[in-house]
This record gives C-alpha cells, structure tokens and sequence, in this order.
C-alpha cells in the first residue's frame, strides 16, 4: 500500500486514503486542499525537497498513526451526508466563532501596539474583514444549497426520496465554481497573511495578545486546510460520481 507514495500520485489520492499524512503536508507547507491535483514530483520540485525525503516522511506518518497513535478519520469510507455534518458542525462552526473572536483581539492589539505596528494592524484587519464577508457567503451557500442536496441525492439513492433537483443545472456546475474560486481565494488570502506577517514572526516588544493574535490566524489556516481539503478530495468528487450513478441528469 505504501506503494501509492510513487512520484506521479497526487497530493489528493494521498490524503483521500490516507488522511493521518496531512501532518507532513503541513510541516512542508505544501497546499493539499486547492492545489490537491498535484502530484509528488511536482511537489518536491516547487518547493525543493527530495522526494526520497517526502516519501520518507510520508511512510513515517502513515506507521507511526498506523498503530494507533493518532487515529485520524477516514472520510472517504463515511457517507457524504455524515461528512456533510461534520463540516458544518465543526468547520463552519468554527470558523464562525474564530473570526469574530480575532477581529475583537485585534482591536485590542491595535490599542496597545498601534503606534509601533499600525501598518501590519490596517493590513490584517483589511484583509480579514474582505474574507470574512466572501466565506460566509460561502459557507450559507453550502449549507442552504449543496449540504441539503448532498443530503437529498444520497436519500434518494438508498431509494428512500424523492429525484432531487440539482441546482445550477447539475451539481458539478457549483462545485467547479466553489472549489476554481471560492476556495482558492480563501487559501490564496491565507497564504498572502503568512507571506506578510513573515510566517506569522512575532516582534520582539510583542504582548500575549499580539501572540495570541497569530496563533488564532494560524489555528484558522490550519482548519481551514483541513476544511477545504475535506470538500475538495471528498465530499465534492464523491458527490459528482454519486450525482452520475444516480442518473439525474
Ligand atoms: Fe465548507
Ligand atoms: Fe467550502
């Protein structure tokens, strides 16, 4: 099984099957939720690491969580409708306490270091307002569009529901939109927030609520990746291969 790990898998059939590899996605800052469809060869080239090292590391991860360290799920052998669930229970909902929360702590860091930082204040205050507005719209539309006909198709192929109508024509339509678009514009401000704040290195008059403040972002990107990465490599193909196999178009 290790096998998978050869240079032309992709980043996504990786994770999909074996999720407990995402700690070494991290630790090399590769992108394995938008930028998913990259393989291993490409990887190691951009971002200039062996690929006998990133087997290495990915043969690691998957032993060391293969005896039961850290059991991390694996979605793709739930239901869409149970990944559904989790993502808007867990990820909205967290995304929906984070952001409120960093915009109060940076008002307070904003008193206290305004004077010295200002500038780096404007900027993440700028950035996190325009992104707070776009992945609201987005995750309502998930939740009062997608999740329910996720929810819809899958009752339906247990024979149990009515044909759903999928919106947009065919679901794929929306997916393509969200993952081309909505997606990559969420993971590209987070990368452009690290890019600013020089991987989030602190000053050295930085307070606790300074730190604070750059450990929220980070929790933020952290649970984002893993979010998108979970609709990207599993709800969204499986929900298009389900849509197929149910002939609703
Ligand atoms: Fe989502
Ligand atoms: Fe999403």
């Amino acid at each position: 099984m290790i096998e998978v790990f050869n240079e032309d898998t992709t980043i996504r059939e990786i994770i999909a099957t074996y999720p407990q590899t995402r700690s070494v996605f991290e630790k090399f800052g590769i992108d394995y939720c938008c930028g998913g469809l990259k393989d291993l060869r490409t990887v190691s080239e951009e971002k200039k690491i062996s690929l006998e090292t990133l087997r290495a590391e990915l043969k690691d991860a998957f032993q060391i969580t293969s005896s039961d360290k850290q059991k991390v799920k694996d979605w793709s052998k739930e239901n869409l409708s149970e990944l559904a669930d989790y993502i808007e229970n867990n990820h909205h909902g967290f995304m929906k306490k984070q952001i409120p929360e960093l915009k109060d702590l940076m008002v307070k860091v904003t008193r206290v270091h305004g004077d010295r930082h200002g500038k780096i204040f404007a900027y993440l205050n700028l950035v996190l307002d325009s992104f707070w507005v776009e992945i609201w719209e987005h995750m309502l539309k998930e939740e009062h569009v997608l999740f329910p006909y996720i929810r819809n198709l899958e009752t339906y192929s247990l024979e149990k529901g009515e044909k759903p109508l999928p919106p947009y024509g065919t679901v794929a339509n929306i997916i393509r939109h969200m993952e081309r678009y909505e997606h990559a514009n969420a993971g590209q401000t987070l990368l452009d927030i690290r890019e600013y704040t020089e991987n989030y290195l602190l000053p050295s008059d930085a307070c606790y609520s300074f730190k604070a403040l750059y450990d929220g972002l980070q929790s933020l990107e952290k649970d984002l990746h893993e979010h998108i990465h979970l609709e990207n490599n599993i709800l969204f193909p499986g929900t298009i291969e389900l849509e197929k196999n149910c002939q609703i178009i």
